[in-house]
């Protein structure tokens, strides 16, 4: 099809003569320490530029990269917002922005919270992510610089980390003369990697539940790729509908005292966008309302966000059960069902949305223009998409029990599906869960020894409930 791919069919015949790459999959590396203030979240290493800059940037979204600017770092300086590292834009301003004007709206750098500020300076500069085929010039990046996170209380809160472009539908971007470079595409022509693809789960940091991240470009780690996969036509940021969502207990005896299975979801379907940038669930309230009357939450009406009541005997117990929260998206007769099991929606909020760190339930109440799955959806979730053949995928992703790495599958440019593994999901987690009546057995032990405690401070094993363990819940950086 050389017509339809002019650019490729171009930069492939010119490069015949030169040695060519590995023309693999390549994976990115993961940032050690994961982001906040509202994870952890894990989120990738990358450099950037000749100084190489590095950065951790949570991957997600379309066309350009966001990155946050030094200077930023001076407005609330009392609380440590930098520390996943920034882009000094000295060189962007001494070339005058390269000449890019396009300046895209605030809320560009996520949907699923309100932005407000002025619109964002583009500039590009060279990526490095560590990959066979050297670094890539010329990506495209926003630059926040002014930009502030409003949430309902109206008060504006930094961004703690930029958003790492997974690619777009056309290999380059360009403001009015001037050409970017879109990863994938690039290292496609580059023949670093076998097409202009990527397969994405993010995978999760939260403490005792962690699940490494892995993000490939031009192929997909098949263990990552659980049961039923969901192929849409067209880029994997486009709308899709939310049919059901439900609490469900997938394992063992049951934490609720209700019937579980019923759908909560107000607006069936409801039309959603899944955005790694973005941090909650952000859903019409009626439906994080439906939620919080069946689980043990306090709702902050200055966040827009549930905290859990970790003094309830109830949160103890779901957090110890084999119980989720079951999207089912797609097409009627098209459907996949991704279960994010409560563990994972047991984050933390962080100075400066809170004081001191409270572990909180992300359904997200705050006004935006579209329902939002972010990456609180995304700990659980396989995405994954081909920019040459126009179609993407949703599965399920694994818990914490990974299986041993195994091989890695390409995409290749006409592959309109992918394959995942067979491995069990519920295999992946069930020793995570501890039965609850194991959990009720040690209670009642307990009970015996010490003074047993209504709000839940005191533990089977001397434990406390809502102790901060200091595992890598802080903001840190990627050094
Ligand atoms: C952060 O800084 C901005 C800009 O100075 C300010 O408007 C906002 O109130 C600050 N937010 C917090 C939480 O201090
Ligand atoms: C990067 O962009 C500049 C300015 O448009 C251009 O002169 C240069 O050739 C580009 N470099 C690459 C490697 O694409
Ligand atoms: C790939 O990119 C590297 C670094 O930019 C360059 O040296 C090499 O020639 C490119 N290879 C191909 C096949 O285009
Ligand atoms: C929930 O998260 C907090 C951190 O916010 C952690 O200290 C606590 O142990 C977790 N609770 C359970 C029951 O896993
Ligand atoms: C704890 O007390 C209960 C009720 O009195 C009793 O049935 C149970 O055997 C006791 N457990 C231990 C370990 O003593
Ligand atoms: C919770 O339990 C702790 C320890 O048993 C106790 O000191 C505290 O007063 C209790 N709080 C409430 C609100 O009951």
């Amino acid at each position: 099809m050389p017509s339809k791919y002019p650019f490729r069919s171009a930069l492939v015949l010119s490069a015949a003569s030169l040695t060519l790459a590995d023309h693999e999959p390549q994976a990115i590396r993961w940032a050690t320490t994961p982001v906040g203030p509202d994870g952890p979240w894990n989120a990738v290493e990358v450099r950037v530029g000749s100084g190489e800059q590095r950065m951790a940037l949570v991957p997600g979204g379309d066309w350009q990269t966001s990155v946050v600017t030094s200077d930023y770092c001076s407005f609330n300086a009392s609380v440590s917002h930098c520390s996943a590292g920034t882009y000094s834009k000295d060189e962007a301003i001494e070339n005058d922005l390269n000449g890019i004007r396009f300046e895209p709206r605030p809320n560009s750098l996520e949907e699923g919270v309100q932005i407000e500020g002025r619109n964002s300076r583009m500039f590009m500069d060279e990526f490095d992510l560590g990959f066979d085929g050297g670094v890539i010039p010329n990506v495209s990046m926003t630059l926040t610089e002014s930009q502030f996170r409003v949430y309902p209380n109206g008060d504006w809160y930094p961004m703690f980390t930029g958003c790492l472009s997974l690619g777009a539908i056309d290999p380059q971007q360009h403001y009015d003369d001037i050409y970017t470079n879109i990863i994938p595409w690039y290292l496609a022509a580059n023949q670093t990697i076998p097409s202009s693809s990527f397969g994405l789960h993010i995978g999760s940091a939260v403490g005792g539940t962690e699940v490494s991240g892995s993000l490939m470009f031009g192929g997909y780690d098949p263990d990552r790729v659980l049961g039923h996969v969901l192929g849409f036509d067209g880029v994997f940021t486009g709308r899709i509908p939310l049919r059901r969502l439900r609490i469900e207990v997938v394992q063992g005896a049951s934490p609720f005292d209700f019937d579980t299975g019923e759908d909560l979801l107000e607006g069936d379907p409801l039309v959603v966008r899944l955005d790694a940038c973005s941090p909650y669930l952000s859903l019409p309230m009626a439906t994080c309302e439906n939620l919080a009357s069946r689980l043990p939450l306090n709702y902050d009406t200055g966040l827009g966000l549930y905290l859990w009541d970790t003094s309830d005997q109830t949160y103890r117990n779901i957090m110890h059960s084999g119980s989720v929260l079951a999207f089912t998206l797609g097409e009627r007769g098209s459907e996949v069902t991704i279960n994010v099991p409560f563990q994972h929606l047991n984050l933390t909020l962080e100075p400066p949305l809170v004081d001191a760190p409270v572990s909180y339930f992300p359904c997200y109440t705050g006004d935006v223009a579209v329902p939002v799955l972010g990456r609180a959806f995304l700990q659980d979730a396989f995405v994954g998409g081909n920019l040459e053949s126009e179609r993407w995928w949703l599965a399920q992703a694994p818990g914490p029990l990974l299986p041993d790495a195994s091989e890695i599958s390409s995409i290749e440019w006409y592959d309109l599906g992918i394959e995942g593994s067979g491995i069990d999901w519920a295999a992946t987690w069930s020793e995570v869960w501890t039965a609850l009546d194991e959990l009720n057995q040690e209670l009642q032990d307990d009970g015996n020894r010490t003074t047993p405690s209504s709000n839940g401070t005191t533990l089977g094993g001397g434990q406390t409930s809502n102790s901060e363990d200091g595992n890598g819940m802080t903001t840190g950086d990627c050094n």
